[in-house]
């Protein structure tokens, strides 16, 4: 495949991007509107870079002819949540969608079962139809659902993987683990205020209802 074949191919994936991230704004939006809390604080999404996709084809063993149907992340939507709570909530809004407007492929809970590097976060592969010039194309979309917390410590440690390649010293790994950890308590330490400042708002909505009575 040369170039132009390659930007030919990823017409669809770039064109799921967007529209998903349509979608999931409009979320964050309708929350807005109706003065409520959005579980969704901010989303991103990119398509594989060309030179990404033959590094991880090559890797994986996966034939060029092949990457559309065995690569499930050359289009991926990234969901930013402020707590931990509110990536079940996304989670049930992706899965009632799910024969609708998307088909849920797979779920990989790395939020329970994190991974030995330390990262967290909930991955949801999906079938997504794109309507293109050539007809409908069922693409695979991955979307990684995290906190802010989680995102920090994946984006540090994605940075430092870049830098080290295979060889990432025994030191600098034990401190990730640890930032895993410390970003693990912090998610816990969040949630808890959280439910602390929800039950004063309770009481002081309770409060208030009785004055008026
Ligand atoms: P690749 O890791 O991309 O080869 O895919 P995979 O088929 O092994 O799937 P997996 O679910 O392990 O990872 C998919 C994606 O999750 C990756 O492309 C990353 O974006 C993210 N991810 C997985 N593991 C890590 C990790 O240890 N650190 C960071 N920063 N991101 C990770
Ligand atoms: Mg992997």
């Amino acid at each position: 495949m040369d170039t132009q074949d390659w930007k030919i191919f990823l017409i669809p994936y770039s064109q799921a991007i967007e529209e998903l991230k349509v979608k999931f704004k409009a979320i964050r939006k309708e929350f807005a509107i109706l003065d409520e809390y959005s579980p969704i604080e901010f989303i991103t999404g990119r398509v594989k870079k060309v030179s990404s996709i033959l590094e991880k084809a090559e890797r994986k063993n996966i034939p060029l002819d092949q990457v559309d149907k065995k690569m499930e992340d050359i289009a991926g939507i990234r969901i930013m949540c402020q707590f931990a709570e509110d990536i079940y909530k996304v989670i049930d809004i992706i899965r009632a969608r799910s024969g609708k407007d998307l088909y849920i492929v797979e779920e990989r809970d790395y939020i329970t079962n994190l991974k030995p590097s330390g990262y967290r976060s909930y991955h949801i592969i999906i079938k997504y139809p794109v309507q293109t010039a050539m007809g409908e194309r069922l693409i695979f979309v991955e979307i990684q659902i995290r906190t802010l917390a989680m995102n920090f410590w994946a984006t540090i440690e994605h940075s430092l993987r870049y830098k080290y390649r295979q060889n990432m010293p025994a030191e600098i790994q034990d401190r990730l683990n640890k930032a895993a950890e410390a970003a693990f308590q912090l998610d816990g330490e969040m949630s808890e205020i959280r439910d602390e400042v929800l039950k004063a708002q309770e009481i002081i909505q309770e409060k208030s209802a009785k004055d008026i009575d």
